[in-house]
């Protein structure tokens, strides 16, 4: 199979980039069981599609400056048990793995960049 990756961003491939990204989240054994917890199991609920929506938002927000986002990114990672700086580095793996299966080498960039810088800033407040 080829796959067309894309060479700019806009919406719709930022939310591709989400809805390929969280799935793989929730098979992960490191970093799966966090969203469990908090948003069930079934990436179809309602539930987790709020997650996507707002995750795109964000995205859209973080990198295009698109004003839909006005949520908190930090707050809900506060109140998330046994998150650590391993967990962390997972995600931002997983994340990666999807901004590569999305983005040619030079837009991915921009994402791993942002990614890693905000992973970076969110372990400094959550002080692990
Ligand atoms: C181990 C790493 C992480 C875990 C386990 C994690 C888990 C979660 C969970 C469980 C939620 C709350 C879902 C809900 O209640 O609706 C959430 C929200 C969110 N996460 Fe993460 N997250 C991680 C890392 C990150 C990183 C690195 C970013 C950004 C680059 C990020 C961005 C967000 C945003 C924007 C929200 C929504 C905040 C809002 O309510 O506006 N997360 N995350």
């Amino acid at each position: 199979m080829t796959i067309e990756l894309e060479n700019t961003i806009n919406d719709e491939n930022i939310e591709r980039l989400v809805r390929t990204f969280y799935p793989s989240v929730l098979e992960d054994k490191i970093v799966g069981p966090f969203f469990i917890e908090k948003l069930g199991s079934d990436i179809s609920s309602g539930k987790w599609e709020e997650h996507l929506v707002l995750l795109s938002q964000f995205w859209a927000f973080t990198i295009l400056g698109d004003e839909a986002y006005t949520g908190h990114p930090l707050a809900p990672h506060f109140e998330i048990e046994g998150i650590s700086r391993e967990a962390f580095k997972q995600w931002l793996s997983l994340f990666y793995d999807a901004v590569d299966k999305t983005y040619t080498e030079k837009i991915g960039e921009f994402f791993k960049t942002k990614s890693a810088d905000i992973a970076e800033n969110f372990m400094r407040k959550l002080e692990i």
